[in-house]
């Protein structure tokens, strides 16, 4: 994990750890999205996990792989498995269905000489934990404990911007706010309480407000790397809206996963280079 960035993989969210979509179902229902009644499409599902991969590898992103476990359907969220930078993770506290992921997540790192911290709290991993240049964007309230983010300052070295969301449909911060660049930020203000709504308006980034519609059909949960945005089909206006500001976007289909309430932000581990 210490190799050096090729010259042409990009610096933001330039390496990618996923997982695959072979044992993805609705086990539980651990999130406003999840009903057990309405299933993913098996074949759909890896399809539109390898079409998120394959744009990725066209983006010049580096993609490692964690195959997913038969008892972790929601092992496909890799997201949520910690907060990778340099060569320590702090591995997450997931919701207690989703426990069973965390060995799997232990030895992939510990195989490839991290440091692996355990969350002393519960932690959703990067799904509320958004580094955006010097910051890191964290939510509390619902899968993260706020105790977690003087941690994560400590630990990683980040300056954290301690944020809350308004319910339980913005039950990880990345469904909330996506970055998509360290200055350009786009969100969906009725996605937070009032206190955190005025901290991200003084942050000094440029901010793009996005319909909750849109928010609700993931549309923030995207993964950018400052050019190319890689998001969901299911949200063209805020597409057009990047694609005005110069940046390419990559639409892709996210109706299966969906279902298990996330998209693209979700499916990928940033292993973000040290601080
Ligand atoms: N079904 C998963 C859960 O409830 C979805 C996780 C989505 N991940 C995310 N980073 N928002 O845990």
């Amino acid at each position: 994990m210490t190799a050096a960035r090729s010259r042409t993989e990009p610096a933001l969210n330039g390496h990618l750890l996923v997982s695959d979509a072979e044992h993805f179902r609705v086990d539980f229902e651990i999130n406003p999205y999840m009903s057990t009644r309405d299933q993913p499409d098996p074949c759909a599902a890896r399809a539109e996990h390898a079409g998120i991969v394959r744009a990725h590898r066209a983006a010049g992103r580096r993609v490692e792989r964690l195959p997913s476990a038969p008892d972790c359907p929601d092992m496909v969220f890799t997201a949520n498995a910690g907060l990778a930078c340099g060569g320590q993770v702090v591995l997450a506290r997931l919701p207690g269905p989703r426990r069973p992921e965390t060995p799997h997540h232990r030895a992939w790192f510990e195989a490839r000489g991290y440091t692996v911290v355990d969350a002393p709290y519960d932690f959703s991993g990067q799904g509320d934990a958004l580094p955006c240049g010097p910051l890191l964007l964290a939510g509390s309230g619902h899968r993260t404990d706020a105790r977690m983010h003087p941690f994560l300052a400590d630990r990683l070295g980040y300056e954290v911007v301690s944020l809350r969301t308004a319910g339980p449909l913005w039950y990880d911060l990345d469904l909330a706010l996506g970055v998509v660049s360290p200055d350009l930020l786009l969100w969906c203000p009725e996605a937070f309480e009032p206190d955190s709504r005025s901290l991200i308006r003084a942050l000094g980034l440029e901010l793009v407000e996005v319909a909750e519609s849109d928010a609700r059909r993931f549309a923030l949960n995207l993964i950018s790397d400052g050019r190319t945005v890689t998001m969901t089909d299911r949200a063209p206006r805020v597409a057009a809206l990047l694609r005005a500001r110069g940046l390419t976007v990559v639409e892709l289909p996210t109706a299966q996963l969906a279902k298990g309430g996330g998209g693209v932000r979700c499916t990928a581990l940033t292993l973000h280079p040290a601080r």
